[in-house]
């Protein structure tokens, strides 16, 4: 079996001779702290053999799951929010079809995903197209308390039971959630619902291969067994005994660690040269983001889809301020074939490319971009997918947490935590007169009284 691979020649140029190899101190001490478990959020590493040691049963009762929503469902809802959707995003969207809620083929149900905002008219026009469907649920949620997927569930169980009747509506409503806390967890034990547990020891960006991602994925109609196994291969190849020079997820971790604190590259773009990766870029900017950017510290992770974007951001890129890095998730072959005709009155001059692969074309597009990049002073890591599809993607992801995970215990953080992202939650809760913030709700009007 192939194997997703990594370049980072074009990267490690733009540190000293040696430099990366000289990290790999650092790197193997945070492999060894991870394995361990001795390191700063170690009540959190669930993730780190989780691949190895799922148990076929637990797949098929996850598959049983996902089977009878999509008998008995049009359309699965899946509600949730950062990492409680971002994984089972990227994956449906990596491989599926990019028409996929346009094709009525009757074969999968359409996904949609909805608890990740506050839009009213998002809401609203969700709650109308969901109107005459057959729909159910997924709600997932560990604390069970997320605002934006607990108002999201009120709106969709009361729709769902109203449109089914509530004996029905119980059999199409899971929840993914704690094992004993939060609302989620209360409502599904008193109203019946099926539920999947959420282990304590994994936290939200970590847990797209717990059935918060399986779940929704096996109901779009991909092979979860062959997720977990590309991601059982990847934790192996990527295991604390393998040598650093052969370990991706370490020569990754060291080489953005080397350029942040030895080139001043404070921002690493993701880009793909296929829009399918959109919303894998999206989970990888929170796996990384909230990972890492704490303390004052981090590099900051964007993305970008090419070609698209080097019509928007290619100025910057090439041109603007030389504090960036790319990393490129590469796909070796489409799942596709498309040849791109002759003409014979060649109006729009583009008959050279008769003949080609369109794909031939993208290749060369991501080639012209990497050299002129790195020439314009943007150092390049390459990551190759074989090909998207559900083996490799299981790789992808568990190289990129494992990668995560030491990076971030390199760059001496807690990668495992997220004390930042409580601040504007209890803003919220004190201005809305949440019942427990009454000392908070006083303060914060007397402050926005001051300041007008
Ligand atoms: O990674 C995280 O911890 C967050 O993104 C959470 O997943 C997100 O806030 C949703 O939380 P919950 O699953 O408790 O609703």
């Amino acid at each position: 079996m192939k194997s997703i691979s990594l370049d980072i020649t074009k990267a490690a140029q733009f540190l000293g001779a040696g430099a990366v190899e000289a990290l790999e101190p650092q790197v193997q001490a945070a492999q060894e702290a991870l394995e361990n478990g001795t390191c700063a959020g170690n009540d959190f590493l669930g993730w780190l053999h989780l691949p190895s040691s799922v148990t076929p049963a637990f797949l098929d009762e996850v598959q049983a799951c996902a089977d009878t929503l999509r008998r008995q469902c049009d359309v699965v809802v899946v509600a949730g929010i950062g990492g409680s959707y971002l994984g089972a995003r990227a994956v449906i969207e990596a491989l599926g079809n990019s028409f996929a809620w346009l094709i009525q083929d009757k074969k999968n149900p359409v996904i949609v995903f909805a608890g990740n905002n506050i839009g009213e008219d998002y809401l609203a026009e969700l709650t109308d197209y969901l109107k005459d469907k057959r729909f159910g649920v997924i709600n997932i949620s560990k604390s069970g308390t997320t605002t934006e997927t607990a108002l999201t569930f009120r709106l969709l169980k009361k729709q769902c039971e109203a449109q089914r009747g509530k004996a029905e509506a119980k059999d199409v409503i899971v929840a993914v959630t704690d094992a004993r806390k939060g609302a989620a967890r209360a409502a599904a034990d008193k109203e019946g619902y099926k539920t999947f547990i959420i282990p304590d020891n994994v936290g939200g960006r970590f847990s797209v291969l717990t059935p918060v991602g399986l779940l929704p994925i096996a109901c779009a109609g991909f092979d979860i067994k062959a997720l977990v196994q590309g991601a059982a291969d990847m934790e192996q190849a990527t295991g604390v005994d393998v040598p650093f020079a052969r370990n991706l997820a370490a020569q990754y971790a060291a080489v953005r660690q080397g350029l942040y604190t030895q080139a001043g590259k404070k921002i690493e773009i993701i880009a793909n040269f296929q829009p399918k990766l959109h919303f894998i870029a999206e989970w990888w900017k929170q796996l990384y983001g909230e990972s890492e950017g704490k303390e004052h510290k981090g590099i900051f992770p964007a993305a970008c889809d090419f070609t698209t974007d080097l019509h928007s951001m290619g100025q910057w890129i090439q041109d603007g301020e030389r504090s960036i890095f790319e990393t490129v998730i590469s796909v070796e072959t489409p799942e596709r074939e498309l040849d791109f005709p002759a003409d014979e009155e060649n109006l729009d001059g583009l008959n050279f490319l008769a003949g080609k692969r369109v794909d031939d074309v993208n290749k060369m597009a991501e080639l012209g971009t990497r050299l002129a990049h790195v020439d314009g002073g943007v150092p390049n890591i390459r990551i190759s997918v074989p090909r998207l599809n559900e083996y490799y993607i299981g790789q992808l992801i568990y190289f990129f947490e494992k990668a995560c995970g030491i990076s971030g215990l390199v760059e001496k953080v807690n990668p495992f935590n997220q004390p930042g992202v409580e601040a504007y939650k209890k803003n919220m809760f004190a201005l809305l007169d949440k019942p427990g913030y009454e000392a908070d709700s006083k303060a914060i009007k007397e402050r926005l009284a001051n300041e007008q």
